[in-house]
């Protein structure tokens, strides 16, 4: 049977429409989750949801414990992530409140913990990385996408950066040389963390502004913040069709 959580991100501290039934503190090897883990429900499908900055928001992205919060949603069984994040636009289709549901990934961040496999040892594991997210999810929420006339990019490549920081223009023009669509900061190692665990993970990202350098534009958290507030909602409405059709 297929379990699955929602990791929400800016924007996403809690999620509407869930019936919270339980709060969890799970202990992991690794530390502390961002915050406790919310058991609910969506219609008759039981959810978990944990927001990775923390609720309220106070985690940046290179300080976040991806590995408890991993660990910790698969030890209450979870095999499936949908992970949500606010991103900046690279390429031309890739503008303010766009949803992007990417393929691929560059990881450009550096000093995480980033594996479960440290230390010493007994076997080494090399997972496969080719596709860093699960087909199988990207599908569903394409699927939903049509199905709830909500317009999505149904593919694309995420830079993940190492923040807290945003990009220079000329760091921006560089990942867009490397093939980069969209770029944001927390997308590793929670992508290859899950890989670890075979938790089946896809992104659901929103464009929350232009990266550096694409407009004339200061970014200011103004920006972000009304972006996000425009299109979360709509971000809201997919996983709701997602969960539906389960
Ligand atoms: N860069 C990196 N991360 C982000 C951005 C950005 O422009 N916007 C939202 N998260």
């Amino acid at each position: 049977m297929t379990k699955l959580a929602i990791i929400g991100g800016s924007g996403l501290t809690q999620l509407p429409g869930l019936t919270i039934i339980d709060e969890i503190e799970v202990n992991t090897p690794w530390g502390k989750t961002s915050a406790p883990i919310t058991v609910g429900k969506i219609d008759d499908t039981e959810i978990l949801f944990l927001p990775r900055h923390g609720n309220p928001h106070t985690i940046p992205p290179h300080k976040i414990n991806y590995r408890a919060n991993l660990w910790a949603l698969h030890k209450s069984g979870i095999n499936e992530i949908i992970a949500v994040n606010a991103v900046g636009g690279i390429t031309s289709s890739m503008g303010p409140c766009r949803i992007v549901i990417a393929d691929q990934l560059i990881d450009y961040t550096h000093g995480r913990a980033d594996s479960f496999y440290e230390d010493d040892l007994e076997v080494v594991k090399h997972i496969d990385f080719t596709y860093p997210y699960s087909e199988a999810l990207r599908q569903l929420l394409i699927q939903a996408a049509v199905e709830t006339n909500i317009e999505i990019v149904s593919k694309g490549t995420y830079a993940v950066t190492q923040g807290p920081r945003l990009e220079t223009a000329a760091e921006v023009s560089r990942l867009e040389k490397d093939g980069c669509d969209i770029v944001g900061m927390t997308s590793m190692p929670e992508a290859s963390l899950a890989r670890e665990l075979d938790i089946e993970y896809a992104c659901c990202s929103l464009v929350v502004n232009w990266a550096a350098g694409k407009t004339d534009e200061i970014i200011t958290m103004e920006i972000i913040e009304n972006n996000l507030k425009d299109g979360m909602g709509k971000i809201q409405n997919l996983i709701s069709a997602v969960i539906n059709n389960k």
